[in-house]
């Protein structure tokens, strides 16, 4: 976030719906207090908590622990919680309770009315999508939904948790809020890397003449996380990684490697852009499922030299479970640009390190004039984008090794936000709520976004909910998945790359 940014002119009351989840604490809370501490919330702001775990000075308490453990700015200096902390409310109840939302409708009139002026409330759903219809009826009731300019509403991922609940939701959501109301979130959307993208390919002329199926091999997408599933066995096993992570935010990082160029950076060109790469997604041959699409479980192994458990073994997990941790797709967009360029998506828990990075490989030379053994450590040129840990972006190029001889070598040329501009990028959550604030939806999904999204991926989810997997767990935590991942890549002659690249 540059200091170009100046706070919302207009007020905020941000009612957070599932105050008392994880992401409460580990993300919304961090950034909010990161928004204030960079006076990047509005003069007048309140942020209302709502669940049914607390009281408000609990819930303060809570959100104070978060802070400390996961904001990328540590411990909050004491005199600022305490100003930023008497912004906190606390609404106690549930989502089916009418009182919950005239209760929240009498502290927004009094809370404005105290302002002297009406505020942007952004009603934000940090709740299961099966709760979501709840709320939105509640909001619809109260008529906290009936301002289209000023009331907002936040829905997070998943949108939905099949192509027909999410059709049917969307039905529900946009018969009481208006589309320009509605803000889809997919936090990878708020990545500084993964938006870096766009004035990467759209800022430069150097690079969009070659990005294209006549000097682009294939792209490899990767996302694996080091943890598991963290506490949130019961939640997963109604996700699996197809749907946690595949319909969202891998699908949308390829939509940003292989959009078009818009014509300007308004909103809808933008999505339209990306929906174009969806639609154009090839549908995968009915009966030839294996071929493109692979699953994995993890079972016990080890991470950082530490034993772990499998994930059957984990807490709220059926011990026979058929969810996925690991998923691997390979894509192709039939189109002009992409035309049989594959695109290999891959995503899974419990593997070996943290890393989300795309990696583009261009073909290689179309003579190679080195003999034998100089060109041994030959490798084609790579653009990797770091999406973390390490955001920035490097090209991977041959060089000649120093001495006597020729002899080539793969050295790098590289980018870090860190280095390049000494500073830490901001966390995607404090873009995405700074642009709630702001009515900014070019980084949110839009629901033809979501629909597509569902449908490419619809067909592998049922033939995966349909015949549970004969051979989970098929890989070792702490490893790279299943065989049966290499294998999809391998019957290419292609291999995945390995990770972390040497440098990057
Ligand atoms: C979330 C998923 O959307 O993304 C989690 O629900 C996952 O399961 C997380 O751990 C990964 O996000 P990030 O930003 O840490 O890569």
């Amino acid at each position: 976030m540059g200091p170009e940014l100046t706070r919302p002119s207009e007020p905020a009351i941000i009612t957070i719906f599932g105050a008392n989840g994880d992401l409460a604490k580990r993300k919304l809370l961090p950034a909010l207090f990161n928004l204030y501490h960079e006076k990047l919330l509005p003069e007048n702001f309140l942020i209302v908590g709502n669940g049914r775990r607390s009281d408000l000075e609990t819930w303060k308490r809570d959100m104070r622990e978060g802070v400390e453990t996961f904001s990328r700015r540590g411990k909050p200096d004491e005199a600022e919680w305490q100003e930023f902390s008497s912004n906190l409310q606390f609404a106690f109840g549930g989502l089916d309770d009418r009182g919950l939302y005239e209760g929240l409708r009498g502290l927004i009139t009094q809370t404005e009315a105290s302002w002297g002026r009406g505020a942007n409330r952004i009603h934000y759903l940090s709740i299961p999508p099966s709760m979501v219809e709840l709320a939105i009826h509640g909001l619809n009731d109260a008529g906290l939904n009936d301002d289209k300019k000023r009331d907002r509403v936040v829905i997070e991922k998943p949108f939905g948790t099949d192509l027909t609940s999410a059709e049917d939701l969307n039905t529900k959501v946009t018969a009481a809020f208006d589309e320009c109301q509605v803000y889809r979130i997919d936090h990878y959307l708020g990545k500084e890397t993964v938006q870096n993208l766009l004035a990467f390919r759209f800022g430069n002329a150097l690079f969009e003449p070659i990005w294209n199926r006549s000097y682009i091999d294939h792209v490899q997408i990767t996302v694996s996380e080091e943890v598991g599933v963290e506490g949130r066995g019961a939640f997963y096993e109604s996700a699996g990684a197809l749907r946690d992570m595949i319909q969202n935010h891998l699908l949308q990082v390829m939509c940003m490697i292989a959009m078009e160029p818009p014509v300007s950076f308004e909103a809808d060109e933008v999505r339209n852009k990306k929906v174009d790469v969806l639609k154009a997604v090839r549908p995968i041959p009915p009966g030839e499922l294996y071929k493109y699409a692979v699953r994995g479980q993890y079972g016990a192994g080890h991470s950082r030299g530490e034993k772990e458990p499998g994930y059957r073994q984990e807490e709220g997990v059926d011990p026979a479970s058929s969810t996925e941790t690991y998923a691997a797709l390979q894509l192709y967009i039939d189109n002009w640009r992409w035309q049989n360029v594959p695109f290999y998506l891959r995503t899974g828990k419990r593997m070996p390190c943290k890393v989300s990075q795309v990696s583009i490989e261009f073909k290689p030379v179309p003579h190679q004039i080195f003999p034998g053994t100089t060109g041994e450590h030959f490798e084609p040129n790579r653009l990797i984008i770091n999406i973390a840990p390490k955001e920035g972006i490097v090209l991977r190029f041959q060089s000649k090794q120093p001495g006597k001889g020729m002899r080539l070598q793969t050295v790098n040329m590289d980018f870090y936000y860190s280095e390049a501009f000494h500073v830490e990028p901001p966390e995607a959550y404090e873009t995405l709520l700074y642009d709630v604030m702001l009515g900014d939806s070019t980084l949110f999904m839009r629901a033809d976004q979501e629909h597509i999204a569902w449908s490419i991926i619809q067909p592998i989810l049922s033939a995966w909910t349909n015949t549970p997997s004969a051979d989970f767990p098929n890989y070792a935590a702490g490893t790279w998945g299943p065989e049966a991942g290499e294998a999809l890549i391998a019957r290419d002659g292609r291999s995945w790359h390995s990770l972390p690249v040497e440098g990057v």
